[in-house]
């Protein structure tokens, strides 16, 4: 990836050029900082999904997935304390009757008229979004969108004890959509009122949880490291102070990412305590609780819980990796040096023209190749404008089939970063592209 300093206005305008985000229901003018991914962004977000899936999930014989249900029992979001506690400092702007997030406020100026200090005192917004369930809609119908997946794992902690068959130490994970009113959603899809989560809820013993906190921020930190392959340089990892805390978090570490805009959060890593088993006991009026086989006590499990969003991920990731690079003919490019594992096209076949005999051999490459890896075909335009092309979404490997390919059954393989080229048999171009990628 590169040191390029990207700007905001880079990436959204790649992304609606290629095809990785739209602004939602464009035809109709857009609604406020929401976002339908195109074809790239979509298969991005997979890839994203999967990795983590693997990474949390697969890899490990004490992490087990679950899909719980967006809509429940509104009683969840009262014992969780997100109805009464979920709230975001709200002004308005006297000048311009703007709303905005007072914490969001730099220098007392407001964000869209740019008046100084001209604002009605803080209070409390709840961001939870409200529904009705079934065809009336009074108080006792009203349900919630949930705003985060974490409480589907905590009201199945004793489901998943009496049938995982094993005992704590142990996680449930969950990737699913979250939704909050965000009063200043914004910053392209790094803010949004309809977002994706990846949640992890490690229920452990009280005396070991601080070790397993310490754990999982090595853990996720490697992640992004190994095996998003973002630079070092552009993550740290920041302890919450004690008045950034969560209603329900005893302490948090926040893994950070360098956004265009300066540090912002992309993953936190909570120490939620057994505020939330103790809220559901409570609220459930049922027992929540392990035994210790020592002792035969029963004891309330404390939670460690790696939570991040999947958009957000994808927008750092886009934001490490574009670069834009003067070449030698005077030319310059623009490419996203993504790695493989991300990529949403991974190897792309072009015949140098669509005319003549190559078409059917490119094409009888892309059916072989296409079992394991994602690949696309391409024949429009000048070959030229189709590596630039490849270069701006992402594609690691270009395979052109030339006229000497009708002779010695070889086609070229072109490098994205550093625009090589190598000569390569058709017949060994899986195994080649499998140990180039290591799949
Ligand atoms: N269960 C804990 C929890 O939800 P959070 O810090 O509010 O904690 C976790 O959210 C992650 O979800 C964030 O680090 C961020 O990556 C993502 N996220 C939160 N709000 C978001 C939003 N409005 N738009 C996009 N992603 C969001």
């Amino acid at each position: 990836m590169n040191d390029k300093q990207v700007t905001f206005d880079d990436l959204v305008s790649l992304s609606k050029r290629r095809g990785i985000a739209f602004p939602s229901s464009d035809i109709y003018g857009g609604i406020q900082s929401t976002w339908d991914y195109g074809y790239l962004g979509t298969e991005m977000k997979r890839n994203i999904r999967e990795l983590w899936w693997k990474n949390v999930v697969q890899k490990r014989d004490n992490v087990f997935g679950i899909e719980a249900a967006i809509i429940t029992n509104p009683s969840v979001w009262e014992a969780s304390g997100h109805v009464s506690n979920f709230t975001d400092p709200l002004v308005d702007c006297l000048e311009c009757n703007g709303r905005f997030r007072a914490d969001h406020i730099v220098d007392d100026v407001c964000p869209e008229c740019r008046v100084k200090t001209k604002f009605t005192d803080e209070r409390n917004f709840n961001l939870l979004f409200k529904t009705y369930v079934g065809p009336v809609e009074d108080d006792a119908n009203i349900a919630y969108l949930r705003p985060e997946t974490a409480q589907g794992m905590f009201v199945n902690f004793t489901n998943y004890q009496n049938t995982i068959r094993r005992k704590i130490p142990f996680g449930i994970a969950q990737i699913g959509k979250s939704f909050r009113n965000e009063i200043t959603p914004g910053q392209f899809i790094f803010r949004t009122r309809e977002f994706e989560q990846m949640e992890m809820e490690f229920f452990c013993a009280p005396e070991e949880s601080k070790k397993f906190h310490e754990y999982w921020k090595k853990e996720r930190m490697d992640w992004y490291i190994n095996e998003l392959q973002i630079p070092e340089s552009k993550l740290r990892l920041r302890d919450h102070e004690k008045d950034e805390l969560a209603h329900y978090s005893d302490a948090t570490a926040d893994i950070e990412f360098n956004f265009p805009w300066g540090w912002g959060e992309l993953e936190g890593i909570a120490h939620r305590g057994d505020f939330d088993l103790s809220a559901h006991a409570t609220g459930s009026g049922k027992k929540i609780t392990a035994l210790n086989i020592e002792n035969n006590e029963h004891f309330i499990p404390h939670v460690i819980e790696p939570a991040v969003g999947v958009d957000r991920i994808l927008f750092a990731i886009l934001c490490a990796s574009y670069d834009e690079e003067q070449l030698e003919n005077g030319d310059s490019r623009i490419l996203l040096r993504l790695p493989e594992s991300i990529a949403p096209i991974q190897i792309a076949v072009l015949p140098l023209s669509k005319k003549d005999e190559l078409a059917p051999i490119a094409k009888n490459i892309v059916e072989v190749l296409r079992e394991k890896f994602r690949v696309e075909y391409d024949e429009t335009q000048s070959i030229g404008k189709r590596y630039r092309r490849q270069d701006e979404i992402g594609t690691p490997y270009c395979v052109t089939c030339d006229f000497d390919s009708l002779d010695d059954q070889a086609v070229t393989v072109r490098f994205r970063d550093s625009m090589k080229q190598e000569r390569v048999k058709i017949g060994d171009l899986n195994n080649y592209f499998s140990m180039k990628m290591n799949v």
